[in-house]
């Protein structure tokens, strides 16, 4: 039974990204927790650092989830990335092997890309008064234009054709539960349950921090979401996003 995410849903034909129409739509009322915007052609998709995100019209889940995680610190807003990135792991795992967590919160499945994630927190009076999470997750695309790393879907690997009202429908679920353990403070489990789904954890492998190419090896997140590795001298650094890349 949902509780939360999903229990209302605005379907667009177009827009120009689902985290806009959310932004724009929070300005103008209360909405209720968990309202979902979703697009069938999202013309500004908006990727992380300022990216494009690729999404073929009618083939992909393209959707906003507006939520009021008051409850959660303003130091451990990573948790709610977590919580995200658990929920469309656990999607795509239903129907693929091999998916991991790639942090900060993509999902990748044999070192491709099928789901990203912009979270956009606002701050006011000390919490987070609202979090628009996005999703862009690829269902049926068979070919990619862009210059995306790697991309993949569904349909790609499993040679079969999805039915995206369905998918959204699972993903709902899958949100709801994680969001949920979220609120109940669940908090040791989403942190084991993160770090074992990550990408490349415990594992030696290459790196590059600027200008600086190294091996190492994936020991964790810290509290703040910075991603943490140990090197081969047995130094441990801490990494916000775009300060290292994985060379995959
Ligand atoms: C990434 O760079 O990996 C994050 C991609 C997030 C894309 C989704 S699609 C729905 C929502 N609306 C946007 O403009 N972006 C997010």
């Amino acid at each position: 039974m949902r509780t939360i995410i999903g229990n209302q849903m605005e379907h667009l034909s177009r827009t120009d990204s689902t985290n806009n129409y959310a932004s724009r739509q929070l300005m103008t009322k209360r909405l209720p927790e968990g309202i979902v915007y979703s697009t069938s052609a999202q013309e500004k998709g908006r990727g992380q650092v300022n990216q494009h995100w690729e999404s073929e019209p009618g083939k992909n889940i393209t959707m906003s989830v507006v939520l009021y995680p008051e409850f959660v610190p303003i130091l451990s807003q990573f948790l709610i990335s977590k919580a995200v990135a658990l929920a469309v792991h656990d999607f795509v795992s239903a129907y693929v092997p091999d998916a991991h967590i790639k942090w900060p919160n993509d999902i990748y499945v044999e070192k491709k890309k099928i789901a990203g994630t912009l979270i956009e927190n606002s701050l006011r009076g000390g919490v987070i008064s609202s979090s628009i999470v996005g999703i862009g997750l690829n269902i049926n695309q068979r070919l990619f234009v862009s210059d995306a790393p790697n991309p993949v879907s569904l349909s790609l690997l499993t040679d079969q054709q999805f039915d995206l009202d369905d998918c959204m429908e699972e993903l709902c679920d899958r949100l709801d539960d994680w969001y949920m353990q979220l609120k109940t403070g669940e908090i040791q489990k989403i942190n084991e349950a993160y770090e074992r789904r990550l990408f490349r954890m415990d594992e030696w492998a290459p790196y590059r921090a600027g200008e600086e190419e190294f091996e190492g090896k994936i020991t964790g997140v810290d509290e703040i979401g910075r991603l943490v590795i140990e090197k081969r001298d047995g130094t441990k650094q801490q990494f916000h996003l775009k300060e290292v890349e994985f060379m995959i």
